[in-house]
């Protein structure tokens, strides 16, 4: 009597499982089928066997995404396909060729971003210049007015005194503790801060020497750009996303609340005073608001969004130059020697304009970037439509499509002086080889 209603609490159970295994392989096989059939048409990317439920995941590990990611595509071409969990399908461009194929042939199709479940939160992604869909107004918009009013060579002039006094701030902050201990990172963060703060809205987010402000503009960045960073099981189980069960869409609602909260009053403060006028990118964006090219909302995104994605990109940069430096003593010497030679008795007035003049910094910097890039991988690219074709694979619709940067460094001519050769080695970096030269 027992073992019968025992049985029988445990056969629902039973008869679930049996009906979710076959639902899911009545799911592969339709796909198979399908995916087989439309490869008649059109032939897919080759890539490692995947497994039901997690895909390509246990092939994945490593410790840098990017590096696993150059040693299978060592082992199954430039291009290639992997599944992450249940439902994600990504496409890996790993050649230089094939890369330059995709952003020249099919940057349009290719100019969406797949959206991480955490950006998700206070509809954030329906508003970002990042990640709406490229056929809608508001995204060709906001991409205007980057190009013309933020990213154009008359708005960086524009903002250049300003990025000349704040890096001066800088300066003279380290200058002050000369032979005391300094935290680079913090300090060349809140800087670089300050230079984004100072061209968009003049004035200070960070307090250089100052104690760190709990909750402040910086601290709430860095946490956000820390939590959309970890792999999320809602992006690989979209299944699961309402869940949100590791909490992050929830965390990232709450940090982006406040960071909206303060960037507001930025924005309410200057249109309440809208007499004086400040000649930056704030003063160019309301203009844009009045005239109704634009909304109000979008102000506060677009400031947020090259906070986001400006600060910390500047920060590891600079901080893995001067760590590189610091184990390369004769590197060091050798930039120290260049400064001096160039710059020296001019302590108070260096500006932008010394910078061409100090080639082995320069080298020393982009050296840095090969061995570190700080966006391997750049930003994850989305297929939006079919027509993708990549080295004569077909990029399936909603793919996501990874550039492999480390293995595609070259494209174009801002990278013409990085040998790419030496490119290849940043897939794994061992040391400073190059620059040797004076
Ligand atoms: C050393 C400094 C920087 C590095 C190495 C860097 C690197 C990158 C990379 C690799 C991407 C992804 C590109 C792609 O997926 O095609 C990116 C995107 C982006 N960066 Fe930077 N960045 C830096 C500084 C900045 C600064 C200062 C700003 C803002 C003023 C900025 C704003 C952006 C924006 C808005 C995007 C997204 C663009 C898009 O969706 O098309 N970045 N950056």
């Amino acid at each position: 009597m027992e073992r019968s209603s025992e049985l029988s609490s445990w056969l629902p159970w039973a008869a679930a499982a049996l009906a979710v295994s076959l639902l899911y392989l009545l799911a592969v096989g339709w796909r198979r089928r399908s995916t087989a059939a439309a490869g008649c048409r059109r032939r897919l990317p080759p890539g490692p066997p995947s497994l039901p439920l997690i895909g390509n995941l246990l092939s994945l590990r490593g410790v840098f995404f990017h590096h696993t990611l150059a040693s299978l595509a060592r082992r199954h071409g430039p291009v290639m396909m992997l599944k992450l969990g249940l439902t994600t399908t990504v496409v890996v461009v790993s050649s230089r060729d094939a890369a330059s194929e995709a952003f020249t042939k099919h940057d349009r199709r290719l100019a969406a971003r797949p959206v991480p479940d955490a950006l998700r939160a206070v509809g954030f992604s329906d508003r970002s210049m990042i990640f709406l869909v490229s056929s809608d107004e508001r995204w060709k918009a906001m991409r205007f007015i980057h190009a013309t009013h933020v990213l154009s060579p008359g708005g960086l002039a524009a903002a250049r005194a300003v990025r000349e006094r704040k890096v001066r701030d800088i300066v003279d902050y380290l200058r002050r503790r000369a032979g005391t201990e300094v935290d680079v990172g913090h300090t060349v963060y809140g800087g670089m801060l300050n230079v984004l703060s100072g061209a968009f809205f003049s004035a200070d987010v960070f307090d250089m020497g100052g104690e760190p402000v709990r909750g402040g503009l910086p601290e709430l960045l860095h946490e956000i750009v820390e939590v959309v960073t970890k792999p999320n099981v809602s992006d690989l189980v979209p299944l699961l996303r309402r869940l949100d069960l590791q909490g992050m869409r929830r965390a990232t609602a709450r940090r982006f609340e406040r960071v909206f909260h303060i960037l507001d009053g930025i924005i309410d403060r200057r249109s309440a005073d809208d007499k004086v006028k400040h000649g930056d990118y704030l003063d160019s964006l309301l203009g844009l608001v009045s005239t109704g090219k634009i909304s109000r909302d979008t102000v506060t995104i677009m400031l947020f969004e090259v906070f986001a994605a400006g600060s910390d990109m500047m920060t590891v940069s600079v901080v893995w130059a001067m760590a590189e430096l610091l184990r390369n003593p004769a590197a060091m010497a050798k930039v120290r020697a260049e400064m001096e030679h160039v710059l020296g008795g001019k302590e108070e007035d260096i500006d932008e304009d010394d910078a061409a003049r100090l080639p082995y910094l320069e080298a020393a910097w982009r050296e840095s970037m090969r061995l570190h890039p700080v966006g391997p991988l750049l930003l994850p690219h989305l297929a939006a439509e079919d027509g993708v074709v990549i080295g004569g694979y077909a990029v399936p619709r909603g793919s996501t499509v990874l550039f492999n940067a480390c293995r595609t460094v070259g494209i174009g001519n801002t990278a013409a002086r990085v040998r790419v050769a030496a490119a290849q080695r940043a897939c794994r970096p061992r040391s400073w080889t190059w620059p040797r030269g004076s």
